[in-house]
């Protein structure tokens, strides 16, 4: 599938249609008790429930040949988003279609056994993926080496540092022939080298994904990476469009908040 590729009428064909997206977390905690409150119940925990809107009436649709970078602040909904995508998180309400198989590399780790090494978790993730055994066989000597781990790559996960898991998250993601390529912050705990590697990988993937999305804080990388972009705020889509304007209104947007959050001090 190659990203010019155009539908007999002329229109580029679709790839993930996000349709008036809400999600909402449930999240039961026990409700940190008073002293006297611990006393009256003897210690019987009282649940809370705690209800987070992390996606609020979102909607937008992707074509092939799009590369979409995703901004905005801590707890805006960026990675909850890409997880609704990539079918692991349900909707709320609302729908999500996505035409093809979508490659994920989430919360970097995520979907990992730690006891196992790193060669093993390439082998299940390939599976998890969707590959045949066959095909996994195939490629996993290929991913290992990829991470250029040496030694490590037989040791069992726990012992990596984030960035050598990283490294083995990414690996897995980009190896799997995705349709749709998912790419949450991967390559900020890579080191000098890897994040270079890492992207020229991503931009050779470009070309033969029908479409990837990338989230990430380095609003460099997603200006150099990217042909589209979308900011999101506290679960709202606040803007689409050429990403070094959606960059520079994000900016502009962190920076009146931070003088008015200086003038509230004052
Ligand atoms: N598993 C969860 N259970 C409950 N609430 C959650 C869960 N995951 C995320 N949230 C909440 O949903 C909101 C959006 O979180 P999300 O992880 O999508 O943000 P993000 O944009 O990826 O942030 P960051 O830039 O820090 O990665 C936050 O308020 C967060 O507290
Ligand atoms: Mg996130």
């Amino acid at each position: 599938m190659s990203l010019l590729s155009v539908l007999s009428n002329g229109e580029v064909p679709m790839a993930v249609k996000v349709h008036d997206l809400s999600i909402t977390y449930r999240t039961t905690f026990e409700r940190k008790p008073t002293l006297k409150q611990a006393l009256v119940r003897f210690g019987r925990g009282q649940r809370a429930v705690r209800e987070i809107e992390a996606i609020k009436n979102v909607s937008f649709d992707v074509r092939n040949g799009t590369s979409m970078g995703i901004i905005g602040s801590n707890g805006a909904g960026k990675s909850t988003l890409m997880r609704a995508m990539a079918g692991i998180l349900p909707p709320t309400t609302g729908s999500i279609e996505v035409w093809g198989r979508a490659s994920t590399l989430l919360a970097l780790g995520v979907g990992f056994n730690h006891n196992l090494s790193g060669r093993e978790n390439i082998i299940l993730g390939g599976l998890a993926a969707g590959l045949s055994r066959r095909e996994v066989e195939e490629r996993a000597a290929e991913v290992a080496e990829w991470t250029e781990l040496g030694d490590f790559i037989d040791m069992p996960m726990r012992t990596y540092s984030s960035g050598m898991n990283a490294r083995v998250g990414f690996s897995v993601a980009v190896h799997m022939k995705p349709d749709i390529l998912m790419i949450d912050e991967a390559l900020s705990t890579g080191d000098a080298h890897f994040r270079e590697k890492a992207t020229a990988k991503m931009a050779e993937l470009r070309e033969s994904a029908r479409a990837m999305f990338l989230v990430s804080h380095g609003l460099g990388s997603i200006k150099e990476m990217c042909n589209e972009a979308m900011w999101l705020d506290r679960g709202k889509l606040m803007m689409r469009g050429d990403p070094a304007e959606v960059v520079k209104a994000y900016m502009k947007f962190v920076k009146v908040k931070k003088s008015e959050s200086a003038t509230e001090d004052m």
